[in-house]
């Protein structure tokens, strides 16, 4: 029985159908705070071939609600998406950030060490590595977050670092670049409240209204002037996490992965695979740049390849179809 926090959420509810599809029994933990109950609906009434796939409502922040699944549940690994993500938001509350996001993990391990599971895979980012000294990025690149975020996620990879020394509990920390798409199925797909991505923001607002965008610097050393970032197709990320489980499975010590495609999409080429998949024109006002965005932000993704055996198979364009399809359905 896989443990996966965070399973009525964007990522975790891919991960969840990644996982019934590889024939694992599965236990969602959320507090439905960021998360949806319909998300969870849809996951449980899934054809899980007679597997189980269970939802335990309950906080990361109240030891006994998490305690309480490793005592209801067998379980053999966890994989861990429960946390809060909003950049600006931490900045203005780094409290809300600490508390949820590294006590919450200290919770969940300790009830991990306390029940005898000792694999973890964890939803780290790329945002841990901070200003690009380099690019594309590797994993060996200095980790330097330059917001409470980052910073959160990169002190539980600290903690699972000493926990493998003390406990032998042994962990794969994946960092995703930019996470976006949909399931091909339109069973699930991306739903925040509130939006803070580029991709549905834009889907979004070609469902009426008239939304003008604001694309911030176009003189950029890049090939069209904007900045590029790395999108990950959230298939493609969600395997990527069955390849960590099996990973840990055979024995694999402590590591930690970059999750992107290394290609890299410009912010003009987000806004044309919008408009091409829309079929409607985009209205964009360009303005100057913004400080503290880097030009370039992509992943080097060579050590999931050779490692995990993990390759990204799908395009920007793939993403943005699947992301329409998604927003097609919950506009109606
Ligand atoms: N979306 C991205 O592009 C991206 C990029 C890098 C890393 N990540 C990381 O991936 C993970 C998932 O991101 P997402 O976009 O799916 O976010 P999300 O908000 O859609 O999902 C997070 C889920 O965790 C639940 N949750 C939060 N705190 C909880 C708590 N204390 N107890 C129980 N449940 C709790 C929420 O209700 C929600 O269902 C996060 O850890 C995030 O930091 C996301």
């Amino acid at each position: 029985m896989i443990l996966v926090t965070g399973g009525a959420g964007y990522i975790g509810s891919h991960n969840v159908l990644a996982l019934i599809e590889k024939g694992y029994d599965v236990v969602i933990f959320d507090n439905l705070e960021l998360g949806h109950i319909e998300t969870v609906g849809t996951l449980k009434n899934i054809d899980s071939k007679g597997k189980v796939v269970d939802f335990i409502q309950g906080d990361l922040q109240n030891f006994d609600d998490i305690n309480s699944v490793f005592k209801k549940y067998k379980i053999d690994a966890v994989i861990h998406f429960a946390a809060y993500s909003q950049v600006g938001e931490s900045v203005k509350d780094p409290q809300k950030y600490y508390f949820n996001n590294v006590y919450g993990t200290l919770n969940l391990l300790r009830a991990m060490l306390e029940n005898d599971v000792k694999r973890i895979v964890f939803s780290s980012t790329a945002a841990t590595y901070g200003e690009p000294v380099y690019v594309p990025i590797d994993e060996k690149h200095p980790q330097n977050p330059i917001n409470t975020y980052g910073r959160t996620k990169l002190m539980i990879e600290n903690i699972l670092d000493d926990y493998d020394r003390a406990y032998g509990l042994k962990s794969v920390r994946l960092r995703y670049f930019n996470v976006a798409g949909a399931d091909s199925k339109t069973r699930v797909g991306e739903w925040h409240e509130p939006e803070t991505h580029l991709i549905p923001n834009i889907l979004k607002s070609t469902f009426g209204g008239s939304k003008k965008f604001q694309m911030f610097g176009t003189d950029y050393d890049t090939k069209d002037g904007t900045c590029v970032r790395d999108y990950i197709n959230v298939e493609d990320l969600a395997k990527a996490h069955i390849f960590a489980l099996d990973y840990l499975e055979k024995g694999g010590e402590t590591n930690y992965f970059n999750l992107g495609t290394t290609e890299g999409n410009s912010v003009k080429e987000v806004f044309k695979a919008c408009e091409d998949v829309t079929g409607k024109e985009i209205p964009v006002d360009i303005m100057p740049r913004r400080e503290g965005d880097p030009a370039t932000l992509i992943a080097d993704n060579t050590k999931a390849k050779n490692e995990l055996g993990w390759t990204p198979e799908k395009t920007l364009s793939d993403s943005v179809k699947t992301a329409y399809a998604w927003e097609s359905i919950r506009s109606i």
